[in-house]
């Protein structure tokens, strides 16, 4: 029998599709947040039950970077040797999660997307426990479209030996437009990558852990919500305080914030912001954190529900608003994120359920701004009162001070709706006069005034007023 022309067709990945377009969807600061994203699952991994203030306290890592090479090297823990068989591999079979940890890696591509997006040529060398070994990439295995396999060189010399568990990527032979950026000239993107760790890794360092770029300590820039202590209007429960939700659903914990992060700008800031397009706008929005990790930071997007059921569009006079959203599993597939881990997936029905809470709190925060428009300084003195509260410390003051109420409708869960200070109503300056006389005078009076048109007896009234008004004036 002849072979069927149409038996089957061929269906094995091209290495190319890894090395050269995998890579351009993301930006090359996203891509090193990757690996710095691998460090962190590295210490979780090898100490399971980490809990307290500061579980990642003496760990760190140091990024280098110049015109003609990039590295990065860590101790928290090493690839362990029983990885092996898919940390190098790109894309991660289902049964090869660590599911009972609470890491972002999921799709198994970071790193080799990192290495990719960066240079051609890249040495490896980690080490766990009685495993010491080095994984090279060179510029012919990239060419060699149907090698998959990489060398291994174990290391087990004692001179050679790192002190500490651990790894280190080393990455040669950079794309020309990669060399550019980390040249010589490289100010913007050292500003660009280290405002983006500090915003994006600022929950991880505040937990202990500690970056380094080009020898700098990176310093966490934490977003933090204003909270008064005292309920302060006589009479009343009012006070600047951040609204809150709190709730777990499929194994998924969620706890969300939204608050001021300083006082609302006076008209005069507003303009100046418009023109000189200054910083503090970039603080303002939802930050939302999958794992400790930001994967979406200070966003004024519909995205995170600005601009829709009933939330105005953002705006620079909403430039006191932030809030946060933490979710928190195990299980990292069931988190809303995206594959860049810099996202969030807009159609997760999980998302979408707690965005509406996001608008929910947030619209405290627009109402009060929308109500004391024009009185800046007045509403200032209301949140001038309160100290600026991270997010571990709105936590605490949730489970210890506020009473928070159970939802019911929609999405369960516990919330707090906190009262904020309203505008005294204006004392109206009009008053009502009022008075009867016989019927057939006010039409005497009415066809004085009026002629032959309508008009009641308020009408005539009125008319009578302001002619004499008219008069004495
Ligand atoms: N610096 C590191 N320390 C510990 N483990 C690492 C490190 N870099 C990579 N790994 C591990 O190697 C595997 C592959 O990493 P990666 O390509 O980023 O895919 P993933 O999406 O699984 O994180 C992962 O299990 C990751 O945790
Ligand atoms: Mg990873």
């Amino acid at each position: 029998m002849t072979k069927n022309k149409y038996d089957t067709v061929d269906a094995t990945p091209v290495k190319s599709f890894f090395v050269d377009m995998l890579t351009r969807d993301i930006e090359l600061v996203d891509a090193i947040l990757d690996l710095l994203d691998n460090c962190v699952d590295g210490i979780l991994r090898q100490k399971k039950n980490s809990s307290g203030a500061t579980p990642y306290e003496g760990y760190e890592a140091e990024i280098k970077f110049d015109a003609s090479s990039f590295s990065i090297s860590d101790n928290c823990g090493g690839i362990p040797w029983s990885l092996h068989e898919y940390a190098f591999r790109m894309g991660k079979a289902a049964e090869n999660r660590d599911s009972d940890l609470p890491t972002v890696g999921v799709y198994g591509i970071g790193m080799k997307r990192a290495i990719f997006k960066i240079g051609r040529q890249c040495l490896i060398s980690t080490k766990n426990e009685e495993d010491c070994y080095k994984v090279e990439i060179t510029p012919e295995w990239i060419e060699q479209s149907d090698n998959w396999k990489l060398p291994v060189f174990p290391v087990s010399e004692l001179s050679q030996l790192p002190k500490e568990d651990g790894t280190t990527i080393e990455i040669g032979e950079l794309h020309q437009g990669i060399a550019t950026r980390f040249g010589e000239d490289n100010a913007d993107f050292t500003r660009e990558l280290v405002r983006k760790i500090q915003t994006h890794y600022a929950f991880i360092m505040a937990k202990g852990f500690r970056v380094k770029v080009n020898g700098q300590r990176v310093e966490p820039k934490p977003t933090k919500l204003i909270f008064v202590e005292t309920e302060n209007e006589q009479g009343t429960d009012t006070a600047i305080r951040p609204y809150i939700y709190d709730t777990e659903i499929d194994g998924v914990s969620v706890f969300l914030s939204v608050g001021f992060t300083r006082p609302i700008p006076s008209q005069e800031e507003i303009n100046q912001e418009q023109e000189e397009k200054r910083y503090s706008s970039l603080d303002a929005g939802w930050t939302i954190i999958c794992n400790d990790r930001a994967v979406l930071y200070c966003d004024r997007t519909e995205l995170t529900g600005w601009g829709e059921a009933g939330v105005p569009r953002y705006h620079t006079q909403f430039i006191s608003i932030s809030g946060i959203v933490e979710f928190q599993c195990n299980d990292a597939s069931k988190l809303p994120t995206t594959t860049t881990k810099r996202g969030i997936d807009a159609s997760s029905s999980l998302y979408l359920q707690v965005k509406n809470k996001m608008r929910d709190g947030m619209k405290v925060f627009t109402n009060f701004t929308n109500q004391w428009k024009g009185k800046g300084n007045e509403s200032k003195q209301y949140i001038d009162r309160g100290s600026p509260l991270a997010l571990d410390e709105i936590k605490t003051k949730s489970s210890e001070k506020l009473k928070l109420n159970s939802v019911r409708s929609g999405l369960r869960g516990k919330q707090f709706m906190p009262k904020l200070p309203r505008p005294k109503p204006e004392p109206s300056s009009k008053r009502r006069i009022s008075y009867t006389r016989e019927l057939e005078e006010i039409e005497t009076v009415k066809e004085y005034l009026l002629g032959e048109q309508e008009g009641s007896p308020s009408r005539v009234g009125e008319e009578c007023f302001d002619m004499i008004l008219e008069e004495a004036r």
